[in-house]
């Protein structure tokens, strides 16, 4: 089972992308996971969609539909979700053939404030509604105070966190087990 990774946060030393590498080591047995990089997807563009779809985003579709379930590490801004993960889930969603239908999708976010991304997760379970992809509703995973959980280097250092990712990411195995029946 092929999980694709994707983080809504181009920084170097983001606490998402930290988290996302984090759970490449908590993955279930039979499970690998790789990570798309968002930085190449240029802002989105009716014109340029017109005469075709930018290399990088004919790659990120690709991905999505080859991998059996995402993981998404969302960071959260203005009580929402960041320009760069909806600008790219807007790129991949487009007709035809939308990667997202029927893909199992588990949300994970961190943040160094108190409420660990849940208004953009929420929000992202409403785009996804749309998008006819089938999310994980249970364990959620909500990575408050996250510079306290993270060392210099990005390493997740606290032991429940790294429970909490672990359980999810079986929980999100066993989802996909169930939907590919
Ligand atoms: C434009 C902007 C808006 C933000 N709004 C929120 C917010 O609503 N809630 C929150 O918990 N953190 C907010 N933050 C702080 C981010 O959680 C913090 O920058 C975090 O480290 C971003 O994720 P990253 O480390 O993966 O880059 C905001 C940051 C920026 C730049």
């Amino acid at each position: 089972m092929h999980i694709l990774g994707i983080s809504g946060s181009l920084r170097k030393a983001s606490l998402n992308s930290a988290a996302l590498r984090a759970c490449a080591d908590l993955l279930p047995p039979g499970a690998t996971m790789s990570v798309f990089d968002l930085s190449p997807i240029p802002l989105y563009d009716e014109d340029v969609r017109q005469q075709g779809l930018p290399e990088p985003v004919q790659r990120l579709r690709e991905q999505i539909r080859a991998a059996d379930a995402l993981l998404i590490a969302t960071p959260e801004y203005n009580y929402s979700i960041p320009g760069v993960l909806k600008n790219a889930i807007d790129w991949a969603s487009r007709p035809p053939e939308q990667p997202f239908a029927d893909k199992p999708v588990a949300l994970i976010g961190a943040t160094p404030g108190g409420f660990g991304t849940s208004r953009a997760q929420y929000h992202l379970r409403q785009v996804f509604v749309y998008l006819n992809a089938h999310l994980l509703n249970q364990p959620e995973a909500f990575i408050s105070a996250a510079p306290t959980k993270f060392d210099e280097q990005g390493k997740l250092t606290d032991a429940a966190t790294a429970e909490q990712l672990r359980k999810l990411l079986a929980a999100l195995a066993e989802w996909t087990r169930r939907l590919q029946g």
